[in-house]
């Protein structure tokens, strides 16, 4: 059986733990639909180091018919990453893939969790997007939570399907909202991998929006490392925020990156897009104290890591 069970394991973020976990000497079961959502050449480049490993496991699967419970013990602890990101594409005719993805993937879940009878400790990747528009300062958990866009009202719909299953079924489960992820593996659709795309051929950097919004990015080991000190501290239970907790303007954030591309990029700007917030910023006392929660990476070095990673992407004969 597995230590721990990584859900959306070729993805981005879920790809980075399920490593995380191996280099810790777990067995691990990664679970991946390789959704459409963004190319799949990607995620099987995301998974290829762990898939070296021989205790890693991997299963093609969609976690809606998926039987999970078939796969749990007593001990085995699950990340749940699989989702349908991204908040532009929520609006119109793709919300069917967030409900499915987004919110009956999680019941699902949620059921096999039930069905296998043991008291599994469930991690799951929730997002800041639940908060929408709030005033100017950090957002503390206890904030009502205000989405703005599809997107948020389906991460916000899977929280609360977490809440009704650990009241009735007495499951120590924790939703963890991620604030903007960053670094090597960050999805094509995301800011910063584009504004490095564009960087390197001298494309205009697009950007949506006067560029003043405010955004707590925060670096993805910082948010792997939270996500699994919640997953192994039994006092973790409930929500808790993990970002960096210093958010800077959209238009700092290019600024590195034309530093540290010594790109020509022109700047184009276009209109802000429907569901995004003014800012974002995360009060991160409660995951310092229950689970000594602490993000080490800064914006600058981020970035660099970033574009170190992207620059091996887009050499012709590594893609
Ligand atoms: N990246 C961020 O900044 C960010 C911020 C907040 C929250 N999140 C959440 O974190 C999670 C991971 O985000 P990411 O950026 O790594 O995205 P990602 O798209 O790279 O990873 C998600 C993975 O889940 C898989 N998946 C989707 N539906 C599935 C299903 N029904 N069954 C099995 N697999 C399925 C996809 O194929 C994909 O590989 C998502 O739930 C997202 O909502 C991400």
């Amino acid at each position: 059986m597995y230590d721990s069970i990584v859900t959306g394991a070729a993805g981005f973020i879920g790809s980075t733990l399920a490593e995380r976990l191996l280099a810790d000497g777990e067995r691990v079961l990664g679970i991946d639909s390789f959704d459409p959502y963004y190319p799949a050449q990607l995620k099987r480049r995301n998974l290829a180091r762990a898939l070296e490993n021989s205790r890693y496991a991997f299963r093609e699967a969609d976690l809606v018919a998926f039987r999970l419970d078939r796969c749990l013990d007593r001990n085995t602890r699950i990340y749940h990453f699989a989702g349908q990101p991204g908040v532009r594409g929520s609006w119109g005719p793709q919300f069917g893939q967030y409900v499915t993805n987004n919110i009956l993937a999680t019941q699902a879940l949620l059921e096999r969790v039930v069905r296998a009878g043991h008291p599994t400790r469930l991690v799951y990747a929730s997002s800041s997007s639940v908060y929408g528009q709030q005033p100017r300062g950090a957002m503390g958990e206890e904030v009502l939570p205000n989405p703005i866009s599809p997107y948020g009202m389906t991460k916000l719909a899977a929280e609360h399907l977490m809440r009704s299953y650990a009241g009735a079924h007495e499951l120590p489960l924790v939703a963890l909202r991620f604030f903007t992820v960053y670094g090597p593996r960050q999805r094509p659709d995301m800011a910063f991998h584009r504004f490095f795309r564009w960087a390197s051929t001298g494309a205009p950097i697009e950007i949506l929006g006067t560029g003043r919004q405010l955004r707590d990015f925060t670096y993805v080991d910082d948010i792997v490392e939270g996500m699994h000190r919640a997953a192994v501290t039994d006092r973790a239970v409930g929500i808790y925020n993990l970002g960096r907790g210093a958010p800077v303007p959209l238009m700092t954030a290019v600024g590195h990156i034309r530093r540290i591309t010594g790109t020509k990029s022109p700047i184009q700007r276009f209109d802000r897009p429907k569901g995004d917030p003014d800012v974002t910023w995360a009060d991160t006392r409660r995951a310092t104290k229950d689970f000594g929660y602490a993000p080490r990476v800064d914006i600058e070095e981020g970035l660099r890591r970033q574009w170190s990673w992207q620059q091996e992407l887009l050499r012709p004969r590594s893609r």
